[in-house]
């Protein structure tokens, strides 16, 4: 619309296991699709070890390393890639508090998890970290970058 801000940042979100489990994945999108985002690449899979061991590069020594790995792998999740302005930060904001306990309530994780380690959501956490992230999960080829045909809605 008119005045918005047309800055084409974009980010990485998933669902992962416990929120696909709880039948959660279309009241997560439906979020993003509130506020306004656009849904530019979507897939359901099955992560590998070795996915996690690159998208948690950071994380590899923690303690908490091999419970995450056995979570993240104990089902489906569900990648997205979505665009809007300011979105990192915003969408980080959607999200909460990485531990349910202490975000937010209306965020995602306060109004669906109560412990980190069964967090519902990944957002990335800085816009190097979501161009990285996108890479590693999407082929540039999954990603659409389609436009609005209804001039009220923001493209
Ligand atoms: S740290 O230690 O500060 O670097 O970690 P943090 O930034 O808080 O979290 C990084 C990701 O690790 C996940 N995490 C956990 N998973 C399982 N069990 C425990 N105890 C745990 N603690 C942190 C946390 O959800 C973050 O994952 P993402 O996918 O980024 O949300």
């Amino acid at each position: 619309f008119a005045g918005a801000p047309c800055v084409k940042e974009r980010t990485f979100i998933a669902v992962k296991p416990d929120g696909v489990q709880r039948r959660l994945v279309g009241q997560i999108i439906h979020r993003f699709e509130r506020r306004g985002f656009k849904l530019i690449g979507l897939k359901l899979l099955q992560v590998s070890k070795d996915l996690l061991s690159e998208h948690y590069c950071q994380l590899t020594k923690k303690p908490f390393y091999p419970d995450l790995v056995n979570y993240m792998t104990s089902g489906p999740v569900v990648a997205m890639v979505w665009e809007g302005p300011d979105i990192v930060k915003t969408s980080r904001m959607m999200v909460g508090h990485t531990n349910p306990a202490e975000a937010h309530a209306g965020t995602i994780r306060a109004d669906f998890s109560f412990h980190v380690s069964r967090n519902v959501v990944h957002a990335s956490d800085s816009t190097e970290g979501a161009q990285r992230e996108i890479q590693l999960w999407f082929d540039g080829q999954d990603l659409l970058n389609w436009d609005c045909i209804d001039q009220s809605v923001t493209s």
